[in-house]
C-alpha cells in the first residue's frame, strides 16, 4: 500500500514508522516545516523510547519520508488522520481534521481509504465522509472508504501497544471497516473488534470517561476521608479486595493530553445530558484547590504568614516518571501559588527549568508539596531536607508517604488520619 499519514505528532509519527516497517510505502504530510525538517534528518521532535533508531531504519530503506506539501500524497491508497482534537473554551476544535480532510478531497482517488484515528467526538467520522463525498464528487462505500479506528496506546509504551493492544475500528460503511480491519493486521497482533463509526467514536471516549470518572469518585472518597479521619488509600486497598471493585487512585488532579479533554469531546454532541461526567471533570479540575486548602490549613496552625513564605512543589509533570506536564495539575497548584506567597519553587528531576537539584529547591523553604509521584520522592531523607528548611510543613497530593516524617507537619489529600 501507498499510505499517506496526515499529522506527525505523537500519535502520527509512530504509526507512520510503524506501517513502513510492516512494508508500506509512507508518506507523512505535517504542517510544521521544522518538524519535517527534524524527522527527515533521522530525529524525532517528541520523546518515546525507540523512535529514533527506528524511524532512522525506514528512512534508510526509503520506505518513509516527510513533507509539507499535500501534493506529495497524490498516488496514495490509504490516508491516516492523526491531526490534534483540542479543547477550547471546553468545546473541542475539530478546524484541524477538516482541514486534513479537505486536503485529501484534493489528491484523493477513487477506491481510496481514509481512517481518521484522531480522538473525535461521536458523529464525526460520518460528517466527515459526507464532507468528502460533497467535495470530491464522490460516494463513501461506493467509491471511497472511510473508518475511525481510534488509538489506545500510551505514550513511553507506544510500540509496544501498537503491536499488541487490541483494537477496536468502525467503518461508515461495513465495507470500510473490513478494509481498515485489513490493512492494521500488517503489525496488530492483538485483537481487532470491527463496528459502525460511531460506536467506535463513543467507545473510545468512553473508555477514558470511565478513568476520569472513577478519579472523581476516588477523590470524593478522598475528600470524606479527610473529614472521617481515615487513611483513603488504606480504605481504597480494602474496598478492591472486593471482587467487583476497582476503585482509582485520588489525588491532587487529572492531567495528560487525553483524559481532562476526552469527557468533553463525548459530551460535546449530545443535546440532553445528566451531569455526571461534567461533575467529575469539575472535580478533578479542583483538586489543586484541595491541595492548596490542606497548606493554608497548616499555615495558620503554625502562624506562618502566607504573603513572606517560600513553597517548594515536588513534580511537575502530571504522571510519575515522565516529563509530560500536558494540563498538569502542579501547573495549576503553581499558578494558584504565585501572587499569594513570596517565592513558589519547583523540582522535577525530568523537567529543565525547575531548579537543579532538590537541596536547592527545598533550602529555606517553608512547605512541600508533593505533586508527581515520581519514583525519585517515594524514598526521600526526609531528615535531610527537613534541616535545610524553614518550616516543616508536607503537603502529599500523591499518597506516596506512608508514614508521616518526624518532625513535620504533614497533610495529605485522603489522609484524615494524621
Ligand atoms: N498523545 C496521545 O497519547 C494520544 C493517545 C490516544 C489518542 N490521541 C489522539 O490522537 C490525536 C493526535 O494526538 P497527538 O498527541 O499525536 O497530537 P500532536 O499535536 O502531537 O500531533 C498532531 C500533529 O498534526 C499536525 N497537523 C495539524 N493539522 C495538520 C494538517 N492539516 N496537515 C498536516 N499536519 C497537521 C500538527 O502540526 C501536529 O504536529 C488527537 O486527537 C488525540 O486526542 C492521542
Amino acid at each position: 500500500m501507498k499510505i499517506g499519514v496526515i499529522g506527525l505528532g505523537y500519535i502520527g509519527l509512530p504509526t507512520a514508522i510503524m506501517f513502513a516497517s510492516s512494508g508500506h510505502q509512507v508518506v507523512g504530510l505535517e504542517i510544521r516545516e521544522d518538524v519535517v525538517r527534524k524527522i527527515n534528518s533521522g530525529k524525532a521532535h517528541i520523546i518515546e523510547p525507540e523512535i529514533n533508531e527506528r524511524l532512522k531504519a525506514v528512512i534508510a530503506e526509503e520506505r518513509f519520508y516527510a513533507t509539507t506539501r499535500p501534493e506529495d500524497l497524490r498516488g496514495v491508497n490509504v490516508f491516516i488522520v492523526c491531526v490534534q482534537t483540542p479543547l477550547v473554551d471546553d468545546k473541542p476544535d475539530l478546524s484541524y481534521v477538516e482541514n486534513a480532510i479537505r486536503t485529501i478531497a484534493e489528491v484523493m482517488d477513487r477506491g481510496a481509504l481514509v481512517v481518521i484515528e484522531s480522538t473525535v467526538p461521536p458523529g464525526t467520522t460520518v460528517k466527515m465522509a459526507r464532507l468528502l463525498e460533497t467535495l470530491s464528487g464522490m460516494r463513501e462505500g461506493i467509491d471511497f472508504y472511510v473508518a475511525h479506528a481510534p488509538e489506545r496506546v500510551m505514550p513511553g509504551r507506544i510500540f509496544r501497544e501498537l503491536v499488541y493492544n487490541s483494537r477496536i475500528i468502525g467503518g461508515v460503511s461495513h465495507k470500510s471497516a473490513i478494509l481498515a480491519e485489513r490493512l492494521y493486521r500488517s503489525f496488530v497482533k492483538g485483537e481487532i473488534y470491527i463496528t459502525d463509526a460511531t460506536t467506535a467514536e463513543m467507545v473510545k471516549l468512553m473508555e477514558n470517561t470511565f478513568r476520569d470518572v472513577n478519579i472523581a469518585l476516588a477523590n470524593e472518597f478522598a475528600y470524606l476521608a479527610q473529614q472521617y479521619g481515615v487513611n483513603v488509600f488504606e480504605a481504597i486497598k480494602l474496598a478492591n479486595t472486593h471482587p467487583r471493585v476497582n476503585i482509582h487512585v485520588p489525588g491532587i488532579g487529572v492531567g495528560g493530553h487525553c483524559l481532562p479533554k476526552d469527557p468533553y469531546l463525548l459530551l460535546s454532541n449530545a443535546k440532553k445530558e445528566f451531569g455526571l461526567i461534567r461533575l467529575a471533570r469539575r472535580i478533578n479540575e479542583g483538586m489543586p484547590k484541595i491541595a492548596l486548602a490542606l497548606l493554608f490549613e497548616a499555615f495558620e496552625q503554625l502562624n506562618i504568614d502566607l504573603a513572606t513564605s517560600i513553597v517548594t512543589i515536588l513534580g511537575l509533570a502530571y504522571k510519575g516518571d515522565t516529563d509530560d506536564t500536558r494540563n498538569s495539575p502542579a501547573l495549576k497548584l503553581r499558578e494558584l501559588l504565585e501572587g499569594k506567597v513570596l517565592e513558589v519553587r519547583t523540582y522535577d528531576p525530568y523537567i529543565r527549568g525547575t531548579h537543579n537539584s532538590l537541596e536547592d529547591a527545598v533550602k529555606g523553604s517553608d512547605a512541600i508539596i508533593i505533586a508527581t509521584d515520581h519514583r525519585e520522592f517515594k524514598n526521600l531523607d526526609w531528615d535531610k531536607i527537613g534541616k535545610l528548611m524553614r518550616t516543616k510543613v508536607l503537603i502529599d497530593g500523591r499518597g506516596i508517604i506512608d508514614r508521616p516524617p518526624r518532625g513535620f507537619l504533614f497533610k495529605g489529600i485522603g489522609r484524615g488520619d494524621v
